[in-house]
């Protein structure tokens, strides 16, 4: 996630701008920049660098800047790679103007298109650029925050921006949209951020701005309105947290920060991928011919860990939706197979970090078979984007805790748009039936909210149960990967034996284990399957197996088999993982915890395994 510092004030801006863009590192980044309005040329300074801020340190080492108001920025790239045009500010053509922004201009193609054919001058790659031009375009006689307003009113997607301008060089406004961004009320001086921990340093006291809200700041005064000019008048609010504590919004762990960033991002990922007027599903960055989709007569899909148990979700769902045979193996074994795949193949390889070893070899590999490559991936410009024929961004912002949580359900939902899309494309699905199933995907945010408001009881839950020494997982049909996944979580960060099955194959083994002393989490939501499950949660009743099971909202029969049950609430079957994974992901959280392991950083275990 990009990070937005402003300040305006008496002291000298470029150490202050330096040090918020260091307390917001731990969003992840990959090129930073800074601007300041320099009162004496009346001319906006500005110093950007890929890579870490120790790079933009040694560039404002030997060219530093002057002056009290300034912007700053740490870029996680969503459009175009991480290279010092890309990076913010970004100002317009006179040079008056600089912004930051964090976010995604879903429109900015056409717009960019019309400021060019209105004689603007483009330098980057990114979608950010046409934000400045439109306000150029605007700022004709107008105060800052009026042309700032009118800009805004044309983009569509999610945002949050710093402004500064040479013609008004005791202003600073800010903008929030879609993306966070808060004020930091000082004394003598005032701040704008993405996040409380950039301005902890120099004040504890905020406001939180609220959608469709801007500001603008002087050194001493701010002042709210809506884009239709109405003021808003806000309450500061103190914040009591340390710094730890504020990168990880107040959680105590990054995992648990991102178990709850679901809704948003997926809401944030599924409106993204819909056109607004024709309702059809597009990906940019999807470069296969659609000529060549059609033609495509089987998937393979590869990937590793928890991107691997997404991929078996999409088996499911893309022979369900888009008729077309969908095998899957896990990267290390995948790259070694006699591989009976070649043009008429398309594999689609699963990456949060896309600098999986295996999951590149065997890219490489399909690529020499002659293979259509796509790749699902968060982080923009990884080598795996760079070698597939087509990528579907998930936009889950960086994943900082090991164990994949946000980016494992922002996959999910991806692959489930790209079933619907190939479907779209082959025809084996009307549109009616389509724009169903994305009515009950659309769902998929508030039903997590719902299981969200749950975390004090799956708590207790789980930690009544943390002392146990082995836990068996059992799902079936498209839960028999979250059967895998929840059995990963767990034994990735508490270190307990965990084992994800398929449930129809207790009988062929797994019942031996089954005692006193072992818990068996049961996936039973109502589905095609669901008296199946029942069947076997009474095996393993009969078997005096403690067992917890997660079941659709109302369900009063489970009741009489267990009283540990998760509910979550009802929806259509294919589409039930994305619920299903959140009292599981907790689960494993809150055992964790229990046992004073490292959730964060579990031992012996790397966010991205990019060796054989
Ligand atoms: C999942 O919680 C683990 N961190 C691990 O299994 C991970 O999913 C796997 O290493 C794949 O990583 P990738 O998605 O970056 O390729």
């Amino acid at each position: 996630m990009c990070g937005i510092v402003g300040y305006i004030g008496a002291q000298e801006a470029q150490p202050i701008l330096l040090t918020g863009l260091k307390r917001l590192e731990y969003r992840g980044y990959d090129s930073s920049g800074i601007a300041l309005i320099s009162p004496k040329k009346n001319s906006i300074g500005i110093r950007k660098a890929p890579g870490k801020i120790s790079a933009l340190e040694k560039l404002v080492k030997n060219k530093p800047l002057s002056g009290v108001v300034g912007i700053a920025h740490t870029r996680w790239a969503t459009h175009g790679a991480p290279t010092q045009a890309n990076a913010h500010p970004h100002h317009d053509c006179a040079g008056q103007i600089a912004v930051v922004h964090n976010g995604i201009i879903e429109n900015y193609e056409a717009l960019k298109i019309q400021l060019i054919k209105e004689g603007h001058i483009f330098r980057s790659q990114t979608d950010t650029e046409v934000i400045v031009h439109l306000i150029e375009k605007f700022y004709k006689n107008i105060p800052l925050e009026e042309a700032v307003s009118m800009a805004l009113k044309l983009l569509v997607g999610s945002f949050a921006i710093g402004v500064i301008s040479t013609n008004e060089p005791n202003k600073l406004v800010g903008a929030r949209l879609g993306s966070p961004l808060i004020i930091g009320v000082g004394k003598g001086e005032n701040f704008l951020a993405s996040d409380v921990p950039a301005v902890l340093g120099f004040t504890k006291e905020v406001v939180f701005l609220d959608e469709n809200e801007i500001v603008v700041l002087d050194k001493d005064h701010f002042k709210i309105s809506n884009l239709e000019g109405k003021t808003v008048f806000k309450a500061t609010t103190h914040i009591s947290w340390d710094i730890d504590q504020a990168e990880k919004s107040g959680f105590d762990h990054f995992m648990l920060k991102e178990i709850n960033e679901q809704p948003e991002i997926l809401e944030n990922l599924i409106n993204s991928r819909i056109h607004k007027k024709t309702g059809k599903i597009f990906f940019q960055e999807q470069n296969i011919p659609e000529t060549k989709l059609q033609d495509i007569k089987n998937i393979f899909i590869v990937a590793c860990g928890t991107a691997y148990h997404a991929g078996i979700v999409a088996k499911y769902a893309l022979e369900s939706l888009c008729q077309v045979p969908a095998q899957i193996d896990v990267s290390s074994e995948f790259r070694y197979r006699d591989l009976l795949i070649g043009p008429e193949t398309l594999v689609i390889a699963i990456s949060q970090s896309g600098e999986t070893a295996d999951t590149l070899a065997g890219v490489r590999e399909a690529k020499r078979r002659g293979c259509s490559v796509i790749s699902i991936c968060n982080v923009l410009g990884s080598t795996l984007t760079r070698e597939s024929d087509g990528v579907i961004y998930i936009h889950a912002g960086p994943e900082i805790g090991v164990a994949s949580t946000k980016a494992y359900t922002a996959q999910l939902t991806a692959l489930y748009l790209f079933a619907f899309y190939l479907a779209q494309i082959k025809g084996v699905l009307s549109s009616a039936r389509i724009n169903k199933l994305l009515t009950q995907l659309r769902k998929v945010p508030q039903y997590q909210t719902e299981i969200l408001k749950e975390q004090k009881r799956i708590a207790v839950l789980a930690r009544k149960h943390s002392h146990l020494g082995s836990f068996l997982y059992l799902g079936r049909n498209v839960n028999y990967p979250s059967a895998l996944e929840g059995a990963l979580k767990l034994k990735e960060i508490s270190y307990i034996p965990a084992e994800g099955y398929a449930a129809g194959e207790m009988k062929h083994g797994p019942i031996a284990l089954i005692d006193e002393y072992r818990a068996v989490v049961c996936i039973a939501p109502v589905s095609k399957v669901y008296e199946k499950m029942v069947s076997n949660i009474q095996e393993i009743r009969s078997r005096k197996g403690k067992i917890i099971a997660i079941a659709t909202a109302g369900d009063q029969e489970i009741k009489e088999l267990t009283r540990e049950v998760i509910y979550i609430p009802k929806i259509e079957e294919i589409f039930s993982p994305l619920l299903v994974v959140l009292p599981l992901q907790l689960m494993a959280y809150h055992i964790a915890v229990k046992r004073g392991c490292d959730v964060d950083q579990p031992r012996n275990l790397a966010k991205s395994v990019t060796v054989e």
